[in-house]
């Protein structure tokens, strides 16, 4: 006879919200979802899931309720309605909504005030990659907890706990797309600075495809000086590196093209300089970065 697999609700129905429900659904698991918007509810439930009445209902019928929303806000205005507030009792509440590690923290307060017990997460993944090797999550609060639901929360992705502190899943993915965001900015800066020239993106691709696969070779050392505080200017300097960043400033405005983004990243290896770094590696940029 095969196990029965946990049930499961999940309440929020955007596209994230409804990939988690696909996936949880394949895996066997019985779900109830809820959303504010109903047809978005009524889609779900056309794939098998159980369509709740309303957010308390929601909360009865799984241990487990999973929450994919825009931001915190939202959690706020489901679950502190009139009437929601005893059915948080006992749940395990994990939130995969997106906001800074602060609001996280707060909620974990707020959601124990009720005595529901508190997961933070955030989803490393875009929407198709949902339940495949690709995607992972990251989870943050009582390990316990995490211990006791993390075979579930496999389904939509390898989950990465990070830490008791509710704050640190937004922490890290923060961090990620920190990275992610500022490198696709990145990316469209030289695409347009390309096309001024009349190159197009695409026949740009292998020559970028190398640069994102090439710059992950670079983190360990980085890393070393960053967390050392020690940045040693033997292969490149901040000086030599801060000159490469000036001739893209100027070739970004002889082109014609915005301006704010080689900007910032020049005005970091001026006052890099200015601080007495340029002698050392570009990694030395952290010390003004962190200053703010
Ligand atoms: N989409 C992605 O590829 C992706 C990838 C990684 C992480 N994420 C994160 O996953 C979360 C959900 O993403 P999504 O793409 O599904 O976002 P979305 O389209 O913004 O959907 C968000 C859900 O939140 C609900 N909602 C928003 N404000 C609300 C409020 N005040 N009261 C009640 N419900 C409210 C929406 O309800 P209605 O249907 O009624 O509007 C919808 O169900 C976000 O935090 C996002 O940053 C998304």
């Amino acid at each position: 006879m095969s196990e029965r697999k946990p049930a499961v609700t999940v309440i929020g129905l955007g596209p994230m919200g409804r990939a988690m429900v696909r996936v949880l659904l394949a895996g066997g698991h019985p779900v109830t979802v809820w959303n504010r918007t109903a047809s978005r509810a009524r889609a779900a439930e056309a794939e098998g899931a159980t369509l709740a009445a309303d957010p308390a209902e929601a909360l009865a019928a799984s241990e487990l309720v999973i929450l994919s929303l825009t931001d915190y806000r939202a959690m706020y205005d489901i679950l502190g309605g009139d009437g929601v507030g005893d059915a948080l009792r006992g749940r395990v509440v994990a939130n995969l909504s997106s906001d800074t590690p602060e609001q996280t923290r707060r909620a974990a307060d707020w959601l124990a005030e009720r005595g529901a017990r508190f997961l933070a997460g955030g989803v490393m993944a875009p929407e198709p990659l949902v339940g495949t090797d690709a995607a992972y999550v990251f989870y943050s609060g009582p390990r316990e907890v995490f211990d006791a639901h993390r075979d579930t929360l496999a389904a939509i992705g390898r989950p990465d706990y990070v830490g008791a502190d509710p704050g640190r899943a937004q922490l890290y993915y923060q961090a990620q797309l920190d990275i992610f965001l500022t490198s696709l900015s990145a990316y469209l800066h030289a695409s347009a600075l390309l096309a001024a020239e009349g190159v197009t993106a695409t026949e740009f691709v292998p020559w970028a495809a190398d640069n994102f696969d090439g710059i992950s070779a670079y983190l360990p050392e980085a890393a070393r000086c960053i967390d050392s505080g020690d940045h040693p200017g033997e292969k490149a300097t901040s000086t030599m590196m801060g000159a490469t960043a000036a001739h893209i400033l100027d070739a970004s405005r002889a082109a014609g093209i915005d301006l704010e983004l080689p900007t910032a990243v020049k005005s970091h290896y001026d006052r890099a300089i200015a601080a007495g770094h340029g002698a050392d590696s570009w990694t030395a940029l952290v010390e003004v970065i962190r200053k703010g």
